[in-house]
């Protein structure tokens, strides 16, 4: 029985009953997480409807995710004597509206590679896929793999959450536990230099902005494990951001002030908005960053593990400078098959 979301209009009624609850503040995500999760499932297309159709319905969704996952965010940052890189990056994710996170719903590229990967899996008869998704750091993209295997026909699938971090394995188990849209979760810990997991595990490997966290001497190490863990024919997909060679940190951490203006529930309470400005610089600052610069740096490393990767251009993304200067980064996706 595939997983049956709510109306968009029921959704929005929990959401208003929520917020305009008197004793809601927030905190308690077993109250919110039912509507959340089905939320994030209509960010993406209806079944049988084209990504572009629904596109109204998506962000009209992910606004409403969004409005209870910043408060919750804000709320468990702002109170921290010095938060982590996890908790700063809920509200980061919450502030972007769903976006820049694996598979969201407005990246017609991504989800594309999602929709043909899927489809190969069936073709191969692999209705029931084994997936690994590394360094997924938020619910945000265990939701949107397990919403986008689901709308793409693989009702089934046993999904591993992996990531070096406890808190994101912590956070997701409060909020879906061992089951999210009929797909079986289970949460692993670890490097992903060395997996945990036998050779030709993997029916799928999937992730997303994950070589930037990982020094450019250990990037083959990774790609190693993943080619080994995957089982034969098994994909691996991923999209990652070039970064220019000369960019520099400070510009970089002093540009995500701006995303405070992203708060959904105080247009004058500028109080909230400093205080979210100081915590988005301290994320960027928080970042381990060792992006690849180009293309041909992706493609020598994965083809020095024997393990060819076609990259497509997926999107530019707006970054802005400290003096407000528009900058472009642009997005590949990455995909090899073993
Ligand atoms: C930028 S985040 C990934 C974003 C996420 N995939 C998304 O699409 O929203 C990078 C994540 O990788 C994790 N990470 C960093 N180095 C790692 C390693 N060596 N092994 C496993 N996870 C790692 C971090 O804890 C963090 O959660």
């Amino acid at each position: 029985m595939p997983f049956q979301p709510k109306s968009l209009d029921e959704c929005l009624q929990d959401v208003n009953s929520v917020l305009h609850d008197p004793w809601f503040n927030g905190w308690d995500i077993t109250k919110t997480r039912n509507v959340e999760q089905h939320l994030a499932y209509l960010t993406h297309a209806p079944r049988g409807h084209n990504f572009e159709d629904s596109s109204v319905q998506s962000h009209t969704a992910a606004e409403a995710l969004a409005k209870i996952r910043q408060k919750r965010a804000y709320l468990t940052a702002s109170q921290m004597r010095s938060p982590g890189y996890h908790e700063l990056a809920n509200l980061y994710y919450a502030l972007m509206i769903g976006r820049s996170t694996l598979g969201c719903y407005d990246d017609s590229r991504q989800l594309r590679l999602f929709r043909g990967v899927a489809g190969m899996l069936q073709e191969q008869g692999r209705k029931h896929p084994r997936v690994l998704l590394l360094g997924f750091s938020t619910v945000y993209s265990l939701e949107n793999l397990a919403a986008l295997l689901d709308l793409n026909g693989l009702e089934t699938a046993d999904i591993m959450a992996f990531d070096k971090s406890s808190t994101p394995l912590r956070d997701a188990q409060l909020y879906c536990n061992e089951q999210l849209y009929d797909k079986t979760i289970s949460y692993w810990q670890g490097e992903a230099q060395q997996l945990p997991f036998p050779d030709d595990s993997f029916d799928l490997i999937a992730t997303h902005l994950f070589f930037t966290h990982i020094p450019d001497g250990e990037k083959r190490q990774v790609i190693r494990e993943v080619h080994r863990t995957l089982k034969t024919d098994g994909f691996f997909v991923d999209q990652e951001l070039l970064v220019p060679a000369h960019f520099e940190k400070e510009e970089y951490v002093r540009a995500f002030r701006g995303i405070a203006g992203r708060y959904l529930h105080s247009d004058d309470n500028r109080y909230i908005k400093k205080t979210i400005a100081s915590l988005m610089m301290q994320f960027a600052s928080h970042h381990h960053f060792f992006p690849y610069h180009t293309m041909l740096d992706i493609e020598r490393d994965f083809e020095a593990e024997n393990f060819p990767a076609e990259l497509q251009f997926a999107e530019s993304r707006p970054i802005y400078t400290s003096n407000n200067r528009l900058v472009h980064w642009d997005a590949f996706n990455i995909k090899s098959q073993k």
